[in-house]
């Protein structure tokens, strides 16, 4: 049966610390300049809505590097934006694709998507969550730190499609996750999705950071939200990841983000440049992960 990347809760948390083993395998064979093309004459096809770098870029280079094609489907260049259905155009292109990435706005789009594809779906982000982004995260704090147990990380800013798939992620693994957000702002967690772990959200930065291991923001206008008010980013000027935040937090703490920033709002340049940021191999590390994604999810089931 197909299996579906759609939430980072699709995968349990053994399945979670079985990709990041093989991504750390896939990285190596990288870096030994092995060839490894398990999908070999395999095609994935990439529906994005809103610009990419990383997640084009990342998920296009690692289809090549295993072997196979991925194809860049621009949605204003598909019938989809003529008035084709989701469910048609899901119906058709399993026909010739062996697996799909879709990047949208409404979450919905692309459960709908999956339930009508017979070929696996990955979430490329969503308005409501980015699953491959926190999959990439977990595997950089673990090469980090060579651990996600008994750690802290706190997320500052707005309590958007990041720091919601960074709550559902953290439960899972068992995470001491801080969110910090202004009380408009904030996450909201679904009761139906169970209790939150060791997961929190505070209004207050200091708090949040305080013995983190990890600091971690995103952008304050996600895309798709342009026209939210100047209101909002006043109200998230506390939240700014800069030196006094890192100074209130562990020694050596990383600071991290998903990109693209928008340096000297929700991250000081300094910070961004500075000793305690991982944000370049962050981004590196998105290659890796999702290799390992596509091995699992398109590969031949094993005899
Ligand atoms: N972090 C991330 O998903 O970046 P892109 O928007 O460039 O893909
Ligand atoms: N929250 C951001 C993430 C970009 C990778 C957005 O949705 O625009």
């Amino acid at each position: 049966m197909k299996k579906d990347f759609l939430s980072i809760n699709d995968f349990s948390r053994e399945e979670i610390l079985k990709l990041l083993q093989k991504s750390a395998e896939l990285k190596q064979m990288r870096i030994d300049n092995i060839t490894y093309h398990p999908l070999k004459g395999k095609s994935l096809g990439m529906i994005f809505s809103k610009h990419s770098t990383r997640t084009r870029i990342s998920f296009e280079v690692g289809m090549f590097e295993l072997g196979g094609q991925a194809l860049f489907l621009a949605t204003d260049q598909l019938q989809l934006t003529r008035g084709e259905t989701v469910e048609d155009s899901a119906k058709v292109l399993s026909r010739y694709l062996d697996g799909i990435v879709i990047r949208t706005y409404d979450h919905e789009e692309v459960i709908n998507f999956a339930r009508h594809a017979s070929i696996p779906v990955i979430n490329g982000l969503t308005d409501l969550n980015h699953p491959v982004q926190i999959l990439a995260d977990l595997f950089t704090i673990q090469e980090k730190l060579g651990k996600i147990e008994d750690i802290k990380v706190a997320y500052l800013g707005d309590g958007n499609n990041v720091a919601y798939s960074w709550m559902l992620g953290a439960s899972i693994m068992g995470i001491h996750l801080a969110v910090a957000c202004p009380k408009d702002h904030q996450p909201k967690w679904p009761e139906s999705m169970g209790s939150l772990g060791k997961v929190e959200v505070l209004e207050d930065p200091l708090e949040a950071v305080h013995n983190a291991d990890v600091l971690y923001t995103d952008v304050w206008v996600s895309m798709g939200q342009e026209s939210q008010s100047e209101e909002k980013i006043k109200r998230l000027q506390p939240y700014q990841i800069n030196q006094k935040l890192v100074a209130a937090a562990n020694d050596g703490v990383l600071v991290m983000h998903c990109l693209p920033a928008h340096r000297d709002m929700e991250i000081s340049s300094e910070v961004m440049d500075g000793k305690n940021s991982i944000v370049f191999d962050q981004a590196e590390n998105r290659l890796h992960v999702q290799k390992a994604i596509l091995d699992a999810l398109l590969s031949p089931p094993k005899q």
